[in-house]
């Protein structure tokens, strides 16, 4: 098991992508605090992990608010007595043009995606420095590397978390605190019902109609992106910092 031992906070962990990843890091041994704003999707976690012999905790919170990201990670603290993995996941799928946006989808987008990731690096990184080092991985998308058309404001977030991602690992590198995000590409989570809604299609239909453009033609698995994002918290990324780990089926190569 590669995470023994270890405290591992994971945000948006009710759903997708970060409900993966908190269960296979409870397998790897870890104990898993998960943070959502969706208390029923992160209860039903909590029994899933606790039925298969892990251990974990449930916080409801809302990680663009700073101090209820601050109490969360105290309660962790007080619980399990220290951190040593952070993945920030929370992340919402803002769809429109710019000219579509108001202040206040801005004001939402960047509260969540880019501010809630820097909120909990903010009060995890004093925890993961007493313990001599540890591990951080975000959760960005490939959308950090292309623009997707018709998504500037979440093409915009996910640039700055890459940039968030970059510019905490040249700040701890010298403390063992490694930084690294992750780049999926089209994954078949709760995002995937919210694009095809917008689309108008079903969910099946926009499937069929994404796989086809990549070139693996499928889409991924949140449990393909928890594997990778498990490899970069593990002692086996321990020379690993400040990269961006792509797993799109190949959709950026085109
Ligand atoms: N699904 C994809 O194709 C895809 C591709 C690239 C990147 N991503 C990124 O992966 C991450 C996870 O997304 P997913 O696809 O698993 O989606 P999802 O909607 O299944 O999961 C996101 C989770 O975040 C939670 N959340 C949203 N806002 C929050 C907030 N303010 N505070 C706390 N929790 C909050 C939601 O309740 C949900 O449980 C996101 O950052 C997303 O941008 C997804």
């Amino acid at each position: 098991m590669e995470l023994v031992n270890k405290v591992a906070l994971v945000t948006g962990g009710s759903s997708g992508i970060g409900r993966e990843t908190a269960k296979l890091f409870a397998a790897e041994g870890a104990k898993v605090a998960i943070a959502d704003i969706d208390t029923t999707g992160g209860l039903s976690l909590l029994e899933e992990i606790k039925n298969s012999g892990g251990d974990a905790m449930f916080c409801t919170c809302d990680v663009s608010n700073e101090s209820q990201v601050q109490d969360w990670i105290t309660n962790v603290v007080n619980q399990w007595q220290h951190i040593d993995i952070l993945v920030a996941n929370a992340g919402i799928l803002a769809i429109g043009s710019l000219e579509e946006a108001s202040n206040l989808d801005w004001d939402k987008v960047l509260g969540t995606n880019v501010k809630g990731y820097a909120f909990c690096a903010k009060y995890a990184i004093p925890h993961i420095r007493k313990r001599g080092g540890g591990a951080i991985v975000n959760v960005a998308s490939i959308a950090a590397l292309i623009a997707f058309p018709g998504f500037a404001l979440y093409n915009t977030t996910k640039g700055a978390v890459l940039q968030l991602t970059r510019s905490l690992a040249h700040d701890l590198a010298t403390e063992n605190i490694r930084v690294n995000c992750v780049c999926p590409g089209v994954i078949e989570t709760f995002q995937t019902q919210q694009f095809a809604d917008w689309q108008g299609l079903t969910k099946e239909e926009v499937i069929n109609q994404l796989a086809a453009t990549v070139p693996m033609k499928r889409i991924g698995k949140p449990q393909e992106v928890a594997q990778a994002i498990l490899f970069l918290a593990s002692e086996k990324a321990s020379y690993i910092t400040a990269t961006s780990l792509v797993i799109d089926g190949g959709y950026t190569v085109q």
